[in-house]
């Protein structure tokens, strides 16, 4: 029975499996865990079915394929939905088999992965097919912030199939396979009449740069379930559980001198937020330290919103969330999906106790009518009300601009950061030189001989005052002004005071951020 049940839905069906280019469901868990350790559970359940001439068709395991195994040493547990089995479709046996390695993460405090490949609600079963998905999504929510949740699409996930993965912390998708969407091109031709093909619509590419549905997006099933390994050994097993430790030799007070000429001279000029992370983030291993230096951060949803760069790195060994406004994106600035990204990823990292590294270079909120009517008020308060909920360690550097309500925003000390620092070409204003000196000095530069003149001359002032931090620094607003650097030295050196550290809120049921 159990050589049965590992055949699926047959030779014919692992052949056309494998032709499209994607993994069957054991394959792909036997390689997301480490070598001979996945451990199948339930492979001798079978449906209950007996209307639509279902009686006679059953398949040992149905359409799932469940266990835990190991992930670099650690336990994880993960289901996989086998489309050689009635197109994956969710049965109400299938529920109860997800449900059941769901709740065995959330008892022994493991990871769950979940890779989804399926035509959705097994139609036959009706109902019970329907209340299956409930009870996962239950689940999804009552173990969101208690054990990492990681979803992986790599088939179809389409209707009320989309909405376990949207409740998770990250969704991994593959390029040409992977498609989400709540109904398909068909649907959306006959209620709205456009024409959309499945990948335009539902493709990891289109949820990568559009919707930001998806965090990562790779072109194979292979490299798609190495990079979930790799973010695994980020991430804590649970919430009451730290991060694991991977030292890797860099010195802590390795000086990077180069740092002192990464921001140009001329203050609108664009340079990208990820080279200062690359070279401040723990390097590679022993060895390639005196080689190539090998970059160690895993940036999320890296194609959305690159206003705002989010990810994970280390710093002496331990995993931080590290936050960069992007300059040579939109100059950096806070826009409606930049927001709502970082928040996610700032209450991602509360969740799941992993510091806050912010650097900080931002013009300010985005102006438009497009923004306003979509909501960039209730979209900026998310991510205020992240930082300023969040009670793991929250350091945050100052790098250059940090105008308006986006310097309150990024990690102030006024949201209980815990250590601001700030390199000495930062900038601390309301907005920035030309338009404050047009607001506060219209009528001296309209009556002004040469209004030009009298504008640069103002302009100047202005800069003198505030294109500095020994504003904020005289009013403890930042702790300290350093060399660039030493930037990874003092990052390291915040982190290290702050490891015990213990913050709460008031008591309450739950807060209500702005949704
Ligand atoms: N319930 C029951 N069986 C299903 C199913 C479902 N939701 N989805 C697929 N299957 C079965 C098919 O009947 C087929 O079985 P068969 O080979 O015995 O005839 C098998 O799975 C493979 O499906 P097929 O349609 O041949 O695969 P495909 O790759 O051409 O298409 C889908 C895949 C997902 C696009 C297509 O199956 C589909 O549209 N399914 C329905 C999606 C849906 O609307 N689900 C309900 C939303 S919650």
């Amino acid at each position: 029975m159990r050589q049965q049940s590992r055949q699926g839905g047959g030779a014919q069906r692992v052949e056309q499996q494998h032709s499209r280019g994607k993994l069957t469901a054991r394959e792909r868990l036997t390689r997301l865990m480490d070598e001979g350790t996945f451990q199948e559970i339930d492979s001798f359940v079978t449906h209950r079915t007996t209307d639509f001439g279902l009686a006679d068709r059953k398949f040992l395991g149905d359409a799932v394929v469940t266990g835990y195994g190991r992930v670099d040493g650690r336990q994880v547990f993960a289901y996989a939905q086998d489309f050689t089995v009635f197109g994956g479709s969710l049965s109400e046996v299938v529920g109860e088999k997800i449900c059941k390695v769901m709740d065995l993460a959330g008892k022994t405090g493991c990871p769950l992965v979940g890779i989804n490949d399926s035509g959705g609600a097994r139609i036959q079963e009706g109902v019970m097919s329907l209340g299956a998905y409930g009870d996962i999504f239950l689940r999804n929510t009552l173990y969101s912030g208690v054990v990492p949740q990681i979803s992986v699409i790599m088939g179809p996930s389409a209707g009320g199939a989309v909405y376990s993965p949207a409740i998770t912390d990250f969704i991994f998708m593959v390029k040409g396979t992977g498609q989400m969407y709540i109904t398909g091109p068909d649907v959306v031709k006959a209620v709205t009449g456009a024409e959309v093909t499945h990948e335009e619509l539902g493709g990891a590419t289109s949820h990568a740069t559009r919707s930001g549905v998806a965090h990562f997006v790779f072109d194979s099933d292979d490299e798609c379930l190495a990079e979930v390994r790799r973010l695994l050994g980020f991430l804590p097993s649970n919430n009451l559980a730290d991060p694991p430790l991977i030292t890797r030799g860099d010195p802590v007070d390795r000086i990077d001198p180069d740092l002192r000429y990464l921001v140009p001279d001329e203050p609108n000029r664009p340079y990208d937020i990820r080279d200062l992370i690359y070279r401040i983030v723990d390097i590679g291993g022993e060895e390639e330290l005196e080689e190539v230096p090998i970059e160690d951060f895993m940036e999320v949803q890296a194609d959305f919103a690159p206003n705002v760069v989010v990810g994970f790195g280390r710093f002496n060994g331990s995993t931080v969330g590290i936050i960069g406004n992007q300059p040579s994106y939109l100059a950096g600035v806070l826009d409606i999906d930049a927001s709502s990204k970082a928040a996610r990823f700032v209450r991602f990292c509360d969740c799941f106790n992993i510091p806050l590294v912010t650097l900080v270079d931002v013009p300010g909120f985005m102006p438009g009518v497009d923004q306003e009517y979509g909501g960039i008020i209730r979209h900026g308060a998310k991510l205020i009300y992240a930082y300023a909920e969040a009670t793991v360690p929250k350091v945050s550097v100052i790098i250059r601009k940090a105008y308006g309500g986006a310097y309150i925003v990024m990690s102030s000390k006024h949201l209980r950061s815990d250590i601001n620092l700030a390199w000495p070409s930062a900038e601390i204003a309301v907005m920035g030189p030309d338009g404050a000196v047009n607001i506060i000095y219209r009528d001296e530069i309209s009556k002004a001989e040469d209004a030009e003149a009298k504008r640069k001359e103002l302009i100047a002032d202005y800069q003198e005052k505030f294109t500095n931090p020994y504003i904020a620094a005289a009013q403890g607003f930042l702790d300290d002004v350093i060399d660039p650097a030493e930037t990874r030295a003092r990052i390291i050196g915040a982190l290290d005071m702050l490891r015990n550290k213990r913050d709460s809120l008031p008591a309450k049921k739950h807060g209500n951020i702005p949704l």
